[in-house]
């Protein structure tokens, strides 16, 4: 066989044969790399972060809705009322897509459009919008990849306690049911929660997204809610349609000990625990990962009732990941905060990094993409990996002359793809990679002060999408296959 049928192997036979033929994916003696044959080249956006029209077609309000319009809660006071528009400017986002000769498009379906008071039957308008969605992105050869839950939990759920009320969990499970039963005769893949680790904790340890509560018991309660409905959502879409291949996209993050000491060693592994494993591990394996919580708290701590082992699981066709930067982690006094847990690491972006920040202020570390797939891959075994989420924020605007010259971005992306690449050829068998994000959008509580996309948009003057010189690269990517 030469170089490209053991390529061309690899890719029919899957992750299994990945391993062995991936010695194959050489590097050119110019340094540029190429990816498997049938390697998915895609762009990820979030409903709530582009889509507005908040209040068109029955949508109820969400938590974000109630978070952004709370004073002091995100930058300049944005809010996603308006965002890119593109509940009303799809099409135009679609032919963008095209332009860029991607393949597959993650995007998130807004819960309280399908049910606007988060229980009940599915509000038609709102199916309607994703249904046509779909089919214009089914028109355009690409692949749709769709993310349940992008943190807009309906706020009369809020309401009623939230994520760390149990209930949300069967609420969750009838949602997913409403969209799979309308819309998996055209939707073969499903991302069912996006970085659980990152809305829990945000939400309702640290306050700084919504809901905006400082309570660590809600927080655990949370994420143990989560793990439930990600567990029976899986069977749920599965019943509806066997064939459908669901997984969730969890962001994960090298953590580095700060120092050598046993303490900051100790704390890296308890950091892996809870900020990479929390929400695999019981779907994978139906049990929380050892070391965070003492073993005897366990049940009053997470609410954790007798049968949930078996709840909690959701044997995955793939496994999402989002990748941004590094963690440096040292041990911190106990008493942090966490009733009953032995939690005494603090995740600190890696300081002095030699290749500096992006715009947001995170530290760039490309060789974590690289560690971080060969550490989940211990833990995911064969089962195909999907880059959901990695990219940059940088702020640059159009030049005089109309161009927007984004070479940090070119760079960012660059590094991190070929450290993408290395990560395959040892071993790990990653199927797609989806670029964090086509558009810039309304980033949380950073509102539109941070711009992550490889499409500029003019929020000022009538939501103008121009290309930024990082698209026109990243199209030459996906049309090459290769990193130059
Ligand atoms: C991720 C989120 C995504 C986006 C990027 C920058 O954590 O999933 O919505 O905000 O960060």
């Amino acid at each position: 066989m030469n170089r490209r049928e053991l390529l061309q192997a690899g890719a029919l036979l899957g992750g299994a044969v990945l391993g062995q033929v991936s010695t194959a994916l050489a590097q050119e003696s110019d340094g540029s790399v190429e990816f498997p044959p049938g390697f998915l080249w895609g762009s990820a956006t979030v409903a709530y972060q582009v889509e507005g029209a908040c209040r068109e077609d029955g949508r109820g309000p969400s938590i974000w809705d109630t978070f952004s319009h709370a004073p002091g809660k995100t930058r300049n006071g944005d809010t996603g009322d308006v965002a890119c528009d593109s509940y009303h400017r799809w099409r135009e986002d679609i032919a963008l897509l095209k332009q860029l000769g991607l393949k597959s498009y993650r995007f998130s379906i807004a819960w309280p459009r399908i049910q606007p008071t988060g229980r009940g039957s599915a509000n038609q308008a709102g199916l309607d919008y994703y249904s046509r969605l779909t089919d214009g992105l089914l028109e355009a050869g690409i692949r749709p990849l769709a993310t349940l839950y992008h943190w807009d939990l309906p706020q009369a759920l809020e309401d009623d306690g939230g994520w760390p009320n149990r209930e949300t969990a069967e609420r969750f499970t009838d949602y997913s049911r409403l969209v799979a039963q309308a819309l998996s005769d055209r939707i073969g893949d499903w991302v069912l929660f996006n970085e659980p680790k990152t809305f829990t904790q945000m939400g309702y340890l640290q306050g700084v997204h919504a809901p905006g509560r400082k309570d660590p018991l809600a927080f655990l309660r949370a994420t143990h809610a989560v793990n439930l409905a990600q567990g029976q959502a899986f069977r749920t879409l599965k019943e509806i349609k066997p064939t459908l291949l669901v997984g969730s996209a969890f962001d994960v993050s090298p953590m580095l000990p700060a120092t050598v000491s046993a303490e900051d060693q100790a704390a890296a592994v308890t950091a892996d625990a809870l900020l990479n494993l929390w929400h695999l591990q019981p779907a994978l394996m139906g049990d929380c990962p050892a070391g965070v919580l003492l073993a005897d708290r366990q049940e009053d701590i997470l609410g954790f009732r007798p049968g949930d082992e078996a709840i909690l699981r959701a044997p995955f066709d793939f496994v999402g990941l989002n990748y941004y930067t590094g963690f440096r982690v040292s041990r911190v006094p106990r008493g942090s905060g966490i009733p009953g847990a032995d939690v005494r690491a603090e995740g600190a972006i890696v300081p002095g990094a030699p290749r500096g920040k992006t715009d947001i202020g995170w530290v760039i570390y490309p060789g974590g993409l690289h560690e971080i797939l060969l550490r989940m891959h211990q833990v995911t075994g064969d089962i195909p990996i999907e880059i959901t989420e990695n990219g940059c924020a940088y702020n640059t605007r159009p030049d005089q002359d109309g161009r927007i010259r984004d070479d940090a971005r070119i760079a960012y992306l660059r590094s991190h793809l070929k450290e993408l690449h290395r990560a395959i050829k040892d071993g790990v068998p990653v199927r797609a990679y989806h670029l964090w994000s086509l558009l810039d959008n309304f980033e949380w509580a950073e509102g539109f002060a941070q711009r992550f996309g490889i499409v500029f948009v003019d929020f000022e003057q009538g939501q103008k999408r121009m290309f930024k010189d990082s698209g026109h690269w990243y199209a030459q990517v996906a049309a090459t296959n290769r990193i130059s």
